[in-house]
């Protein structure tokens, strides 16, 4: 039997059955004890909550929720709509990016952050699945209670909570729960490391002739804007306002970005023969997330040797990502980063919310993947299309900038000058690996050495989708909603 302590600051269950299901706000409405209890009513919590009430519509289930239900309209909404769904923003130095902070936001929101993402919707490539098989207080008035599950807890807090909940609970490395003195349950290192995100570089070009209508009119030209409102008020809705953030990707591996993909891939697999990659990890990884580290590496070797594997994602076509927004592709994607960072408690003030650890860049190789970035956007924007029809001038770093030789030393610090950290895809913090690689959870997601308790969201990934990730999260929920009891 576990359980679990929620710091409510304004926690709202909603209790569900098939039967009958109820959103409740107090905890004076709630039940002694429920069959399922789902901590976090995001996009895994939710739809596990929905798969279990329907196998199971004689049992109880409750979902925890700190944020409320909003009305959320999309992403790329008209002046005058209601304003997007709650998030919860962070802006967390980044030693490696010479202190510039990552900025990642969270859907605080019933449906999580499904309720604020840009709706881009992909699977990865398969390849990326397989290499899974790694296997190897009430906001209310600040109380703390608590409430038992008689069959199990889910926890789907999402890669930054998930992680939290658990070293609070007594579930992480022993060393740390020690120092912010919290008894142990379960000895698991792994907790909070393994940390990963997508990593991006974003360039500048200038469209000299930029075709009308283009949507830097819907700032500069009323009678355009004017027109696409009343488009968009259509039934069927029709004009641009009906886009997303990105409409369009290109994913392509690093066989298509250099021909340096072999030597990258050689370097790496040196790194690890002589030890120095485990450098690159951040303080307090145990030996296990070490020796887990080292096994993804032999992976990600693989991968960028790999021409059906996807090492960056190029998105364009869409609302908002370029200058002028005409959508010209100026966004270089890392998918598969070999540095990692870390989430975990501030010994000194467990309920404060966790210190996260970006380490974007904290491996040199990924430098050498990214500075490649450049020379084949260059070589893209260089083509007949975009050079001749559209006239894209490169204006962001610009060839006085960053040459063809400009030594590598520079080259470097203009990516960590430049590089943004998130793309607000956290995950991987109670990864799916062996306890003796720093995993957290087994095949069936239950967490290691601990009874009545599985992790079902981003946090169980061990390597980072090449794709959005919201796809994969519900694949995932899905998944152990058809595992048997
Ligand atoms: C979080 O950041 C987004 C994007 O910058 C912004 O629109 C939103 O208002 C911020 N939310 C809060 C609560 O500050
Ligand atoms: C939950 O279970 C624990 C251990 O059996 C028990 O001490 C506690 O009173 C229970 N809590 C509730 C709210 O039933
Ligand atoms: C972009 O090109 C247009 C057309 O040549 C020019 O008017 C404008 O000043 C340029 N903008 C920048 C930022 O270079
Ligand atoms: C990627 O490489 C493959 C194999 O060399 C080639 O067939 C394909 O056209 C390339 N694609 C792009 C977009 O460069
Ligand atoms: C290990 O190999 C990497 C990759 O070639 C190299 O950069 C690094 O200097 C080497 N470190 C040691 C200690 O030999």
């Amino acid at each position: 039997m576990f359980t679990l302590r929620f710091i409510a600051a304004a926690a709202l269950a909603a209790q569900t059955s098939a039967a009958s299901h109820s959103v409740r706000t107090r905890q004076s409405e709630l039940r002694d004890e429920y069959d399922f209890i789902i901590a976090g009513g995001g996009t895994a919590g939710l739809t596990v909550a929905d798969r279990l009430t329907e196998a199971f519509p004689d049992l109880n289930v409750l979902v925890v929720e700190y944020g409320d239900i909003e009305a959320t309209p999309g992403f790329f909404d008209p002046p005058g709509s209601p304003p997007l769904a709650t998030v919860r923003n962070y802006s967390v130095p980044v030693l490696t990016l010479d202190n510039r902070p990552a900025d990642l936001g969270i859907g605080m929101t019933v449906g999580g952050s499904s309720a604020v993402n840009g709706q881009f919707f992909d699977r990865a490539s398969r390849h990326d699945y397989d290499d899974w098989e790694l296997e190897m207080r009430s906001l209310r008035d600040g109380t703390v209670f608590t409430r038992n599950a008689t069959r199990e807890v889910i926890l789907s807090a999402g890669a930054i909570h998930t992680p939290q909940v658990l070293q609070r609970s007594g579930i992480g490395p022993s060393d740390l729960l020690k120092r912010a003195g919290i008894d142990v349950v379960a000895d698991l290192p792994g907790v909070g490391y393994n940390f990963q995100d997508h990593p991006s570089i974003r360039l500048g070009v200038n469209i000299t002739r930029n075709p009308i209508p283009n949507q830097d009119m819907l700032q500069t030209d009323p009678a355009y804007l004017q027109t696409t409102l009343e488009q968009f008020a259509e039934r069927p809705a029709r004009g641009p306002w009906t886009m997303n953030w990105d409409s369009q990707g290109v994913f392509l591996p690093m066989t298509n970005v250099t021909s340096s993909f072999q030597t990258i891939a050689a370097s790496l697999r040196e790194q690890m023969a002589n030890g120095s990659a485990l450098s690159t990890l951040p303080v307090g990884a145990d030996e296990s997330v070490e020796r887990g580290y080292q096994t993804q590496l032999a992976t990600l070797a693989g991968i960028l040797e790999n021409p059906a594997q996807p090492i960056i994602e190029v998105p364009f076509g869409g609302a908002e990502f370029s200058t002028p927004s005409t959508g010209v592709p100026t966004i270089g994607i890392l998918l598969k980063p070999l540095s990692r960072g870390a989430v975990v408690l501030d010994p000194a003030d467990v309920d404060a919310e966790p210190t996260i650890h970006y380490g974007t860049l904290a491996n040199d190789l990924d430098i050498d993947i990214m500075a490649s970035f450049l020379s084949f956007f260059r070589r893209l924007w260089d083509a007949p299309t975009l050079r001749d029809t559209l006239g894209v001038v490169e204006t962001d770093p610009g060839p006085e900038k960053i040459g063809s030789d400009t030594p590598a030393g520079e080259v470097a610090a203009w990516l960590r000058d430049n590089v943004f950290a998130s793309l607000v895809h956290p995950c991987c913090t109670a990864a799916m690996m062996p306890k003796s690689h720093g995993g957290v959870v087994g095949r069936d997601l239950r967490v290691h050495g601990a009874s009545g308790l599985r992790v079902v969201d981003a946090s169980v990934f061990s390597l980072i989708p090449g794709a959005h990730l919201s796809a994969t999260v519900y694949a995932v929920a899905e998944k152990v909603s058809t595992l048997s009891e």
